[in-house]
């Protein structure tokens, strides 16, 4: 597990899952390895009442209809669409929930608009079928035919991002359960066995969402993710995120609290400046998701401890802000301009000490940036 970079989550939460396990005696879907309440309770966390002798954490933050549903789903015979805003963790849930039905949660397909049909089906290992000929050990399964006879969960992400022929296959693949293969004589039918299932992630901006076909959108279940604007959940999630960075990177840093704080605070006035806007030339390019808040604030420690004096300064902070919500030029320059003049300074003017910081640490950087 030391030497990748990223573990799936199977891998990054095995003991608490074998420990989940042994504990489980509730009934369980197929051949899922946890039943369903376990599988809420890995992914929201356990409490007190839970009367486990270990306490789980928190993986997910949300809803917990939405894991409620999502769970439901993988039980039926629909799959399962995650779709949300950028950045609103449909991804991480969907890995959460495919690592604690089946402890497998690696086989995924990614939407492109280069995805084609044998990317979700088979292809051929060309070397293999000149040597022997056609036949299933020259085969080579895609990760969706891999889930289908494992009978666990394939995943797709950004599903809208891939062409309509791929939609149509991942239709018959949701309907029949299996997967015809031509071009062999025989055994040349791949079923589904029971417990398979997709779980697939879509991005509400991106276009397409609409486009699915209706026979597509028939064999899912919608589940929708909104934006995180509840402050404490958010500062619970960058919090549990930016502990798991720096123990990643060996590093020794406290997060001020106040500086947390102005972070999700900004996150804040940047959102409902958006939400006011009138023109997209108005709005940041950036949706402002918790991933963002997230990648904003790991930037700035690493700065911190690369160039820094290894304390999380708002300069800082500011420096991270800017560099990571000025993606156009001139249009998100003059958007945070505009934010710190008429939000920044006159906060800055009244409690002074961090803010006044920020303000500084800003303005030098859009001064850079422009
Ligand atoms: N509600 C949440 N709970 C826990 N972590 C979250 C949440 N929202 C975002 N994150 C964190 O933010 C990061 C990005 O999330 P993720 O990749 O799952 O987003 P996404 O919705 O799939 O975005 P995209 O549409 O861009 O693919 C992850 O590291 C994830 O842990
Ligand atoms: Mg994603």
């Amino acid at each position: 597990m030391s030497d990748m970079l990223r573990a799936p989550a199977e891998v990054k939460y095995a003991d608490e899952l074998a420990y989940l396990e042994s504990v489980d005696t509730g009934p369980k879907p197929f051949s899922w390895r946890l039943s369903p309440r376990m599988v809420r309770l890995f992914i929201l966390g356990s409490e007190r009442a839970d009367g486990l002798d270990r306490d789980i954490p928190q993986k997910w933050f949300g809803d917990r209809s939405f894991v409620e549903r999502s769970i439901v789903t993988l039980a039926s015979d629909r799959g399962l669409l995650l779709i949300g805003d950028p950045g609103t963790g449909k991804s991480w849930l969907a890995e959460l929930l495919a690592a604690a039905v089946c402890r497998n949660s690696t086989l995924v397909v990614q939407g492109t608009a280069g995805t084609t049909e044998d990317h979700i089906k088979y292809s051929w290992n060309v070397s293999m079928v000149i040597a022997k000929g056609q036949s299933r050990e020259s085969m080579i399964p895609s990760p969706i035919m891999t889930a289908m006879e494992q009978g666990v969960i394939g995943r797709f992400e950004e599903l809208t991002r891939s062409t309509s022929d791929v939609q149509d296959a991942l239709i018959s693949i949701l309907s029949e359960k299996y997967v015809s293969i031509p071009e062999l004589d025989h055994d040349n039918i791949v079923f589904a066995k029971p417990g398979f299932s997709i779980i697939a992630t879509a991005n509400s901006r991106d276009r397409g969402v609409n486009d699915l076909s209706s026979a597509l959108k028939r064999r899912f279940n919608f589940v929708r993710i909104p934006v995180v604007s509840n402050k404490k959940s958010e500062a619970e999630i960058v919090r549990f995120r930016t502990e798991e960075l720096l123990r990643r990177h060996r590093i020794d840093l406290d997060v001020p609290p106040t500086l947390l704080d102005i972070l999700l605070q900004s996150f804040a006035d940047l959102r409902a400046a958006a939400a006011s806007a009138t023109s997209d030339d108005e709005k940041l390019e950036s949706a402002l998701s918790t991933a963002e808040q997230i990648g904003v604030l790991e930037d700035a420690i690493l700065h911190s401890q690369f160039f820094g004096d290894r304390q999380l300064r708002a300069e800082t902070l500011a420096g991270s802000l800017m560099g990571s919500l000025a993606r156009r030029s001139p249009e998100d320059l003059a958007i945070l301009n505009k934010y710190l003049h008429g939000v920044v300074e006159p906060r800055a003017k009244q409690g002074g000490g961090e803010w006044t910081a920020f303000l500084d640490g800003g303005r030098q950087a859009i001064a850079s940036l422009s």
